[in-house]
């Protein structure tokens, strides 16, 4: 070893052979997310009107580095502002927190919304799930136009739109245990 390379050991108290394996591990890391292999992130929060901006805004940030079209990003706001909404809306609703509230302020902690985001080469799956009332007839409300709370001005159309923004859109659920909305969105589609 020359006397450039021993001093440079004893100052970062590191080996040459460590030093070169950091290198080659940062070479990996930076070729995974110039192609886009895989990349995940996971998002908890309060089941809170005010968080669904929130929660649209982050996976539109967690997608940029994809460069998507301006359509596509759209589709994909208005996609998770869909799904986060029912939940905010349906999974906990007065039905629900009347059945379950206790005065104990850690039950409130049980309100939450769960989103996991996972990027496979060009495409976003994503999952968003609640541990609300659930849905009891799935395909029913599926149904375009279909909405369990005509007083509240809701139309009925937040899972047509999902199905017609995403790419694939899959509703499992457990009356009492809550809901999980999958869902898949090809980010290349019109490019080559
Ligand atoms: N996470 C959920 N938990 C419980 N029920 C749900 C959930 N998501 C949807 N639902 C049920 O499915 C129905 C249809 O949902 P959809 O989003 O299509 O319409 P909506 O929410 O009623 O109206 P809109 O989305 O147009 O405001 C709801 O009315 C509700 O009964
Ligand atoms: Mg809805």
């Amino acid at each position: 070893m020359n006397k450039l390379k021993a001093s440079f050991v004893t100052a970062n108290t590191i080996t040459e052979e460590q030093f070169l394996l950091n290198r080659m591990k940062e070479k990996e890391i930076g070729r995974r997310v110039e192609n886009h292999i895989h990349n995940e992130m996971k998002l908890d929060f309060d089941a809170l009107s005010v968080n669904e901006s929130f929660a649209r805004t982050a996976v539109a940030a967690f997608i940029s580095p994809l460069n998507p079209t301006l359509e596509e990003l759209s589709d994909v706001k208005t996609a998770i502002s869909e799904a986060v909404t029912n939940a905010v809306i349906h999974a906990y609703d007065e039905e629900y927190y009347l059945k379950h509230h206790k005065p104990d302020p850690e039950n409130d902690e049980k309100m939450k919304v769960y989103i996991h985001c996972e990027l496979d080469k060009d495409t976003l799956h994503v999952e968003i799930w609640d541990k609300g009332k659930g849905i009891a007839n799935i395909d029913l409300a599926m149904e375009p136009l279909y909405t369990e709370k005509p007083e509240q001005d809701r139309s009925g159309m937040g899972f047509a739109f999902m199905e017609a923004f995403m790419d694939d859109l899959e509703v499992i659920s457990e009356p009492g245990f809550g809901t999980t909305v999958l869902m898949k969105k090809n980010l290349r589609n019109n490019r080559g």
